[in-house]
């Protein structure tokens, strides 16, 4: 039994945090969405036991810290299956370490090929609550489209969908730890914040120019020394004509929205000239109800 599906990457649209709660995470308040940049997740499931995955890079754990098998494992859990090898091949094209949530996209991905395997039909509301589980960002990643995340960022409500838009998107060479990041944040300190709600609200309205121009990610006030190529890309997307620009995630990916093919295929050259992680792409609508 086997079964191939795509891992679609997602930005943070807006990035707030809002409190620290009891158990150290944070309570978030973000608008992500899903794009067309993806991994390519094929699942095998033979008679036997033990899991194996296969992504060809050194760097990414092949055992039960990767995602992936994180996801494989609680999926078996949730549904006392038993009695299967499962083998994982993962074709990597979302940068990792990025913000762009690579990882919980491919755990999203096996939990959607496993129901799909074993025909569980369990529903996007049941693969997110086994998601929560492997990961705050995983959740979101069954479905994608474009949504409310807040809580850890797994509790989840839908929005108006993004105008179809040009995104590049561009990783500088160097990557930022998420929970040394969370360490920096002081929420009564945080000096610019994004307006989420504008944002919905410029959702509903179908105004791209009115999302693009409430972006922010309040993590690029606590960003260590020597990130300046994050602003640096955001001054280049805007320059190149984007309707806006913002990190994603814990970053340090960047991108920006563009509404012409002509100006976002011009600032995808300029980047891609000084950074290799560059990458042009499209939003995408949700894939599960
Ligand atoms: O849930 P996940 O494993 O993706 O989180 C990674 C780390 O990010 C956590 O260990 C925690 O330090 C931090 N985090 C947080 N608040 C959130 C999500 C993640 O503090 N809402």
């Amino acid at each position: 039994m086997v079964e191939t599906g795509l891992a679609y990457a997602k930005l943070n649209i807006s990035l707030d945090i809002v409190s620290k709660m009891d158990d150290g995470y944070h309570n978030m308040k973000m608008v992500m969405q899903s794009i067309n940049l993806c991994d390519e997740i094929t699942v095998e499931c033979v008679s036997g036991s033990g899991l194996k995955i296969d992504s060809g890079l050194p760097y990414l754990p092949g055992d039960e810290r990767n995602i992936a098998s994180k996801a494989a494992l609680a999926y078996y859990a949730h549904t006392g299956i038993s009695g299967f090898e499962t083998k994982i091949k993962i074709e990597k094209r979302i940068p990792v370490c990025a913000g762009l949530g690579g990882g919980s996209a491919d755990g999203a991905c096996v939990l959607r090929l496993l129901d799909r395997i074993f025909q569980t039909n369990l529903g996007a509301d049941v693969l997110e609550e086994i998601g929560r589980g492997v990961g705050s960002d995983v959740p979101f990643c069954i479905a994608g489209g474009t949504r409310l995340a807040e809580g850890r960022g797994d509790v989840l409500a839908d929005l108006a969908p993004i105008p179809d838009c040009y995104v590049v998107i561009c990783k500088p060479p160097f990557s930022c730890s998420t929970p040394e990041l969370f360490g920096r944040i002081r929420c009564e300190k945080i000096r610019a914040r994004p307006d989420t709600d504008g944002i919905v609200a410029a959702l509903a309205a179908g105004d791209l120019n009115g999302v693009a121009r409430r972006m922010y990610n309040v993590f690029e006030d606590v960003l260590p020394r020597g990130s300046r190529d994050v602003n640096a890309i955001k001054y280049a997307l805007n320059d190149h004509g984007a309707l806006g620009a913002a990190m994603t995630g814990s970053g340090p990916a960047v991108f920006g929205l563009f509404i012409d093919e002509g100006e976002a295929r011009a600032a995808f050259a300029h980047l891609a000239d000084r950074y290799k992680d560059t990458f042009i792409a499209e939003t995408t609508g949700k894939i599960m109800v």
